[in-house]
């Protein structure tokens, strides 16, 4: 059945009334996308960790605060709730960056791996029933370039950002053809409070030109609007992705220089 103009609709780019869910959108990448649906007419819920922040932006832009952990399995239904019972976009934003290797502590793997990856997990398992029953839903999987290749410095945010591009597309492979839209964004270095602390610990982002928060919601929306999958706020992404692709060996001499020059900075810094 045709949508009419003003119905919300999960396809195609018709924004206005969608009902939209976006997590760690207290700050960043997230509160700008949450803007940027509110602009186009989207009720948006705005999650956060933080209450005050997922507070601030909601009142900014008309929408509803919805503090809580991302990986909670109670934000879905919350959600819903709180939203009238539908939820057109689910936008999984909320990442956590730790800095470091094998060495540090389980908890830090653990918080990556939930927030990053389960997070998308539980919010899919509950949001699935729903899209299906009305067959269809979109859900946006914040990714990163480093889900293409790696970070340097940054092992448990490298591991579990390929787990969640990983997922993404095994939902898109799973469920398109019964109306699911599932969109993977992997941007390199973006102007926020985790690139700030990426610079601390010289990570493999500082190697990119940083682009703004607003861009990438940009990026975002033209995505939708395009049904892409794979959103590329830095084109260049998709060279990267394609020279580790096409030769892993000389990909893996040239990041390995990269961690060389890291720790010649460390040094010298
Ligand atoms: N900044 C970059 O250069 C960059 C590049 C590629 C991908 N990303 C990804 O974009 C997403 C947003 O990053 P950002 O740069 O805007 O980060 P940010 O640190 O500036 O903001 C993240 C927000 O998410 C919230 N948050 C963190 N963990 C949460 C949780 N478990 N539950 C609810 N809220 C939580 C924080 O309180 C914060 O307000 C992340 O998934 C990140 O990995 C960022």
């Amino acid at each position: 059945m045709p949508t009419a103009p003003d119905e919300p609709s999960a396809r195609g780019s018709g924004l206005r009334g969608a009902t939209v869910v976006v997590t760690g959108a207290g700050r960043g990448i997230g509160a700008a996308l949450a803007r940027r649906f509110a602009e186009q007419g989207a009720r948006v819920a705005v999650n956060d960790r933080h209450p005050d922040r997922a507070e601030a932006v909601a009142a900014q832009i008309g929408g509803i605060a919805l503090p809580g952990e991302a990986s909670d399995a109670a934000l879905v239904p919350t959600a819903l709730r709180r939203l009238g019972g539908t939820v057109d976009i689910y936008c999984a934003n909320a990442g956590v960056a730790p800095s470091g290797g094998p060495e540090l502590p389980d908890e830090q793997w653990d918080t990556a791996w939930s927030v990053n990856v389960m997070a998308h997990v539980r919010a899919a398992r509950a949001l699935l029933p729903h899209w299906l029953e009305r067959g269809r839903g979109r859900f946006v999987c914040m990714a990163s370039a480093a889900a293409l290749t790696t970070m340097v410095g940054a092992a448990p945010y490298a591991v579990s950002k390929h787990a969640a591009l990983a997922f993404a597309e095994w939902l898109s492979v799973s469920y398109r053809h019964r109306g699911i839209d599932v969109h993977a964004v992997c941007p390199r270095g973006v102007r926020t409070a985790m690139r700030r602390s990426a610079e601390a610990t010289r990570n493999m982002m500082l190697t990119s030109v940083p682009i703004g928060a607003d861009e990438v919601a940009g990026a975002i929306l033209a995505g939708i609007a395009d049904g892409r999958f794979l959103i590329l706020p830095h084109p260049e992404a998709a060279e990267h992705a394609a020279a580790r692709a096409d030769d892993r060996e000389r990909w893996l001499r040239d990041i390995n220089r990269l961690q060389q020059q890291r720790e010649a900075g460390q040094q010298a810094g």
